[in-house]
């Protein structure tokens, strides 16, 4: 076993690098002979262990999330990749969070889903990462966990699912779903038409397959160079997906061996502002700022909501993609996918930022197609001359909210009305179709307890229904302002994240129904005209809601939970600036059992 060492050094000095992996595999002692010995069950020699470079292949498929069911079929792609760029291949399970079968929200648990990842990187040999995922936050976290062990990774998403096509239209999962909601609230559709709905809106794996936050997620990688270029929007069940496996496998490999780009290379604040223009100019999902901004805060980037409104007041709205325009997220790849988006953009880009292929932006767009005027307008013929995300302040969201103008009524952008208020989500099922409310189509809805601790985990709340009666009067939008977040794929005027949230005091728990509610989003003002005098008598008597849990995760989430103007990631897995360097956990145990 002498030799060892010398083999894996003879490896590293011709590749000019130290491989992380070597502290497990390349030592003549009895932990190198206990790293090398548990892999031989799976096939792996001495001589590959000594040499080759490891890629670790982070899976999320699970039953419980069928965006990602298709990662079993990919992850044997990646492998194939990995193993024909001269590397090894590891795969590994970690945390699923199937957006909608987990209960109370996927969103309570992307910040412990990213600390198994972390963790997973962290503790195991391995020189590079591939993140397999997809559903809405399941990238999110993988990068999250990624950016804080800083290996290089990159990321592979399932790729959305096949719309199926219903009355000769087709039709995306959640869109479809909420406004045929409307339509059988408003008796305008029957349980009969809902059973033929169920059975065929999700019929293949992949994400939804609209511009929802799946598919924002997925687009805003490539923008931040975490993806490649076009990887994105390939749909789940098309082969090419396959293909895109085999070569993301091929780039790990080639990363592992190199030792980069890694995460801290490619996130920088330029690469945040390509990442923010491309959100903005695809119309986007408000999640997408939650989780920007909780990256930046594991890669060590200076990001806040100014740089969102600033970002998205100088790029244009261009892709017509639901459920802000028409088309589904094929059509965008069909002409493209995102490279296209960013091609038409790039004179707000900064094209000297990293990617993962170790090659520039904007090398990677050299081969990017031209808008088509449909799916994608040209630069100068905008659907919007601004972005499709606004970030609002003001006496009822001190810290920030946003608005998804995209989505919205142009009608209610400026818009004063009575609130109409509801403490919790159960009382708004309860009331909302309640006559004796009366309720009026230019009143306004605010639901509060429901922010990143209240609701708790900020669910997906924000696009509060309607009255019945006013459904059937041919009401379709209102404005609503709440705590909560607002899936992706819906869509209307709603004010969401208003921070600082009510269930730690913030404005919105001061709220009384007749209260008069202002917004006016080309002011970026949300306000409650209450007097300041009347706003303090209430604070002195508002009391702090129990809280939702007392034990386990619940309780450490609740316990570090930032709102969500700061990405609602928990303030102990920041960097502070004081950190101390990545631990190495092979030196601790090393020095007292000694070599041979
Ligand atoms: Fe998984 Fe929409 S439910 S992406």
């Amino acid at each position: 076993m002498s030799d060892a060492p010398d083999r894996a050094r003879a490896a590293e000095t011709a590749v000019g690098i130290h491989r992380r992996s070597s502290d497990w595999f390349a030592h003549a002692d009895l932990p190198g002979f206990v790293h090398r010995s548990s892999l031989t069950p799976i096939g792996l020699t001495r001589e590959e262990l000594l040499t080759k470079p490891v890629v670790g292949i982070a899976n999320s498929w699970a039953d419980y999330t069928p965006c990602n069911a298709g990662l079993r079929r990919l992850a044997e792609e990646v492998r194939g990749g990995v193993l024909a760029g001269g590397g090894i291949p590891l795969e590994f399970p970690t945390i699923s969070l199937g957006e909608n079968l987990m209960k109370p929200t996927t969103m309570l648990f992307r910040n412990l889903m990213s600390m198994d990842i972390e963790e997973c990187i962290r503790g195991y040999p391995m020189d590079a990462v591939v993140l397999l995922g997809g559903c809405d936050k399941t990238t999110p976290a993988q990068v999250m966990g990624a950016c804080s062990v800083d290996v290089p990774a990159i990321v592979l998403t399932t790729g959305p699912c096949s719309p199926p096509v219903v009355d000769g239209e087709e039709l995306a999962g959640g869109h479809a779903v909420w406004r045929f909601v409307d339509r059988l609230r408003a008796g305008q559709a029957d349980h009969a038409d809902m059973a033929e709905l169920e059975s065929s809106i999700m019929s293949t794996v992949g994400h939804c397959a609209e511009m929802g936050t799946a598919s924002t997620i997925a687009s805003v990688m490539e923008a931040l160079g975490l993806a490649p270029l076009g990887s994105t929007m390939v749909p789940a069940p098309d082969g090419r997906r396959a293909a895109w496996g085999r070569r993301v496998g091929q780039i790990a490999a080639s990363a592992a061996a190199g030792g980069g780009p890694r995460p801290s290379q490619i996130l920088t604040p330029a690469s945040f502002d390509n990442a923010i223009a491309l959100l903005m100019s695809l119309g986007g999902s408000t999640n997408a700022v939650l989780h920007l901004l909780a990256i930046a805060g594991r890669a060590r980037v200076d990001l806040d909501l100014d740089r969102f409104d600033a970002v998205g007041r100088r790029v244009p709205m261009l892709c017509d993609l639901q459920p802000s325009g028409r088309h589904l997220v094929s059509r965008l790849n069909d002409i493209g996918g995102v490279p296209t988006v960013l091609n038409e953009i790039k004179d707000h880009l900064h094209l000297e930022a990293m990617t993962v292929t170790g090659r520039r932006l904007g090398e990677e767009l050299r081969t990017a197609q031209r808008a088509d005027g449909d799916v994608v307008r040209p630069h100068d013929d905008p659907i919007r001359a601004s972005g499709g995300i606004a970030v609002l302040r003001g006496t009822l969201a001190p810290d920030g909210a946003v608005i998804k103008v995209s989505a919205a009524s142009p009608e209610l952008l400026r818009h004063s009305g009575r609130a109409i208020v509801f403490d919790s989500v159960q009382e708004l099922a309860e009331r909302i179709d309640d006559e004796t409310l009366g309720i009026e189509p230019s009143d306004v809805l605010v639901l509060r307890n429901a922010g990143p601790r209240g609701g708790p985990g900020i669910p997906e709340w924000g696009m509060l229904p309607f009255p019945r009666y006013l459904l059937e009067q041919g009401v379709r939008d209102m404005v609503r302002v709440s705590d909560a977040r607002m899936s992706g794929t819906a869509y209307g005027t709603a004010v969401l994240h208003a921070s600082p949230e009510s269930a730690v005091g913030g404005p919105l728990a001061l709220v009384r129904t007749g209260d008069v509610i202002c917004l006016d989003v080309g002011a970026r003002r949300i306000d409650v005209l209450v007097e300041e005098a009347e706003l303090n008598r209430r604070r002195a008597r508002w009391q702090e809601p129990d809280p939702h849990y007392t034990r386990g995760w619940g309780r450490l989430f609740l316990e570090h939970v930032e709102q969500a103007h700061r990405g609602c990631d928990l303030d102990v897995l920041k960097f502070t600036g004081r950190d101390a360097p990545d631990p190495y956990p092979l030196g601790l145990f090393r020095g007292w059992i000694g070599g041979w």
